[in-house]
Formats: C-alpha cells, structure tokens, sequence
C-alpha cells in the first residue's frame, strides 16, 4: 500500500509524547501535516515530522488531498468537531477520549464511520499495552476459564497536591456546586474499555458514587486554589450480561505511579493479574495464577508483542501508542481486520460513564443499555 497520509490536530504535550513518535515509527504511514490553535505549537511538531507543513486553519488541512487520516489530539471538548469534520470530509479518524460526552453521539459518530466504509479508532492506550494485550490472549485461550469477578484500578496521584493546576477541560469552576465528572472520564475510560474486553460481554447495570477528595485547587490562570467541586475519585460496582460482577475504581489523588492502572479477572479455571505502574524503569507486570496453583506467579510478555526495536523498559507512552497506531494502519489497509477500540466501543464506554453519573445523581442501580 502507498504511505498514509495523516495529519494531526492538537499539537500539544500528548501529541508531541506519544502520537507523532507512533506515526513516526510506521513505515506504512507519514506525517503530512499539524495544525494547531497555537500556531507556534503547529509549526513546532511539525518541525519535528519531516517533509510535513503547519496548516493555518483546519479547512485548509480538510482541503489537503494527501490527508487520509486526521488524528485529533485536542481539549475534550474540541474532539467531537474535528472528529466529525473528519469523518464528513471521508477520512479515517484517531481522536483522543472522550470523543463526545455523549454516549450516543459517540456511537452516531461511529455509524457514520462505518456507513462510509471509514475506520475510527480512540486513544484507549491501555489496551495496547503488551501485557494487556497479552492477558487478553491468555484470556481467549481459556486461562482463566468461564470470567466470574472483574476489578479494575485506574489510580495515581498526579492531582493530590492542590498546588498542581488542574488541565484545562478537567473541570469547570464556574459550572456551580454540582460535582462534575472529571476523573470517572479522563481516567476511568480505559480501565472499563478493558473490563468489558476482557470479561467479553456487555454491562447490565451499575450502581457508583463520585466524591471530591481535595475540594480547593488550582486551575488555569489562577493564582491560589479555588473551590472546583470535581469528580477527583470514583468507585462502581457492576454486573454483565454473561453473569460476572466487577468493581472499577478511579482516581488522581490516590498515591501511585503513572499510568497506574490494574485489572484482575478471575475465573473458573484460573486468575490473571496486570499492572500497569511505572517502577524501576518496568511499566508492565502480567501475574497468573490456577485453580491448583493457586499463588500468583510472574508470566512472561512474548516479544512480538511489542512495537519493533521496544522492549520491557520502554516508556508506556512510546510504547503503547506505537502498538495503537500500527493496529490502526493495520486495520485500514485490511478491511477483513477486526475493529479494536473504534467509536462504537468509545460509544460503550462512554455509556457506562454516563450511568454511572446517573447512578450518582439518583443514589441507585442504573440499567443498561441507556435511552439514546
Ligand atoms: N490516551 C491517553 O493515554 C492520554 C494521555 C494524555 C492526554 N490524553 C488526551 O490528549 C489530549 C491532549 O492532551 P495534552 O496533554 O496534549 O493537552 P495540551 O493542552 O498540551 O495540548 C492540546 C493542544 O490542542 C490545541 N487545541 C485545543 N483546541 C483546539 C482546536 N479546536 N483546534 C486545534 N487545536 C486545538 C491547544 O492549543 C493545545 O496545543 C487531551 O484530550 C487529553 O485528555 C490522552
């Protein structure tokens, strides 16, 4: 196949960490063009992608017939526009989570994509950690047997600290005494993506709180910490069609290292444990564990499973989304591909975000699948 052509939009620290670099170490793909509100930023990524330009307006990187792809890596807010803008103009799309608070203007966004033969993907980076993808296998092989119990942890402590300014997009301080979702979303998203691709069936129903742990902080633009009633630390409990039960738990004022995530699934057969924390320059950990041998021992990560010239020691972010990016550029090239985290599995996780801001609100049990 000839190079794809992608372009991204946002050229901010995420872009610069993780996409550019995973674009980059494709062979089947090439940066043809960033555009950025900041046009400094633009012209700054794109000086980093060579035989790449800077866009002065998103029109002008849609009129760019090189552009196949557009990967948007912008505030949560602004992905939903540029996503669409995507799509309606035919190409493929990348957006970073959310991509609409929404959950069914996600799976509309996903439909679209789907009724014009075009891909879609989210930035679930987890599920493209080799250990996860691993126990995924492992899964699929019968390690664990039928699934009964999955928990999940999306934790770190990045926002313990009030002096830490929150991002801009993580909460509004003007949006009133209400709590507002912040973590449940911009954390929690991808540990539910892994609850329901491991466990392999749809949610039921769910019951969860949101609390606000440190209530005064810092925002942008401010000087000194201000009441912001957000979502800082989450837990649910939920049931899935195919009888298991889970508890997921988020949060960024929890002591831990990035990226901080761990998921247990426990079956008839067996148990398997990842862990996802960076320590000792190692970010990954597979455990399992059998029904006699009961004590978690340390499982190895095939190799291939890594993007090439990466290893153990590589940083998560590099990583994860170079295996992401080439699932992508896989997935375009081969229509027979399976989709893996398109919208319509945002659209799932973004609904389960949404009953469990329900649940909240109603102090109770919430049935799936939400009204559209
Ligand atoms: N998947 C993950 O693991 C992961 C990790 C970190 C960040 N993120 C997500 O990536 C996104 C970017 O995060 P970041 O840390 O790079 O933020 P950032 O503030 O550093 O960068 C965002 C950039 O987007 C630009 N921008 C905003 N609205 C725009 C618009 N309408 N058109 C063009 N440019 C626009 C801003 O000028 C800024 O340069 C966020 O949605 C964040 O949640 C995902």
């Amino acid at each position: 196949m000839a190079e794809l052509g992608a372009a991204i939009v946002g050229a901010g620290r995420w872009a610069q960490r993780a996409h550019l670099p995973g674009w980059l170490r494709d062979p089947r793909a090439r940066v043809v063009g960033v555009y950025d509100l900041d046009q400094d930023r633009a012209r700054a990524l794109s000086a980093m992608a060579p035989g790449s330009r800077a866009y002065s307006s998103e029109a002008e990187l849609l009129a760019d017939p090189e552009v196949q792809v557009v990967d948007v890596v912008t505030w949560g807010p602004a992905h939903f526009l540029s996503a669409m803008a995507g799509l309606e103009s035919r190409r493929h799309v990348l957006c970073e989570k959310p991509v609409h608070r929404e959950w069914a203007r996600t799976r509309d966004a996903g439909e679209l994509a789907l009724s014009r033969g075009l891909r879609t993907k989210v930035g679930f980076t987890f599920r493209f950690s080799p250990a996860m993808m691993r126990m995924r296998e492992l899964i699929a092989e019968g390690y664990v047997g039928r699934p009964l119990v999955f928990n999940g942890f999306e934790q770190n402590s990045q926002f313990l600290d009030p002096m830490t300014p929150i991002r801009a997009g993580e909460g509004d301080p003007g949006a009133g005494a209400d709590i507002q979702v912040s973590s449940l979303e911009g954390y929690g998203a991808p540990i539910i993506d892994l609850a329901l691709w491991f466990v392999g069936s749809e949610l039921e129903e769910v019951v969860g709180q949101l609390a606000n742990l440190v209530p005064e902080r810092l925002v942008p633009g401010s000087q000194v910490p201000v009441r912001l009633p957000i979502d800082d630390a989450d837990a649910f409990l939920c049931r899935f069609a195919n009888g298991a039960i889970g508890t997921i738990q988020s949060s960024y004022v929890t002591v831990g290292n990035y990226p901080g995530l761990e998921a247990r699934l426990y079956g008839t057969e067996g148990a398997l444990i990842c862990r996802l924390v960076e320590e000792e320059g190692v970010c990954e950990r597979l455990y399992g564990a059998r029904r006699d041998q009961v004590e978690f021992r340390s499982l190895e990560v095939p190799e291939r499973l890594y993007p090439p010239g990466g290893g153990l020691t590589e940083p998560w972010d590099t990583a994860f989304y170079a295996n992401l990016i080439s699932a992508f550029v896989s997935e375009i090239a081969d229509p027979d591909l399976p989709a893996q985290a398109d919208f319509l599995a945002a659209a799932r996780v973004q609904e389960v975000i949404n009953a469990v801001e329900l649940s909240h609100r109603r102090h109770g049990w919430v049935q799936l699948p939400l009204e559209g």
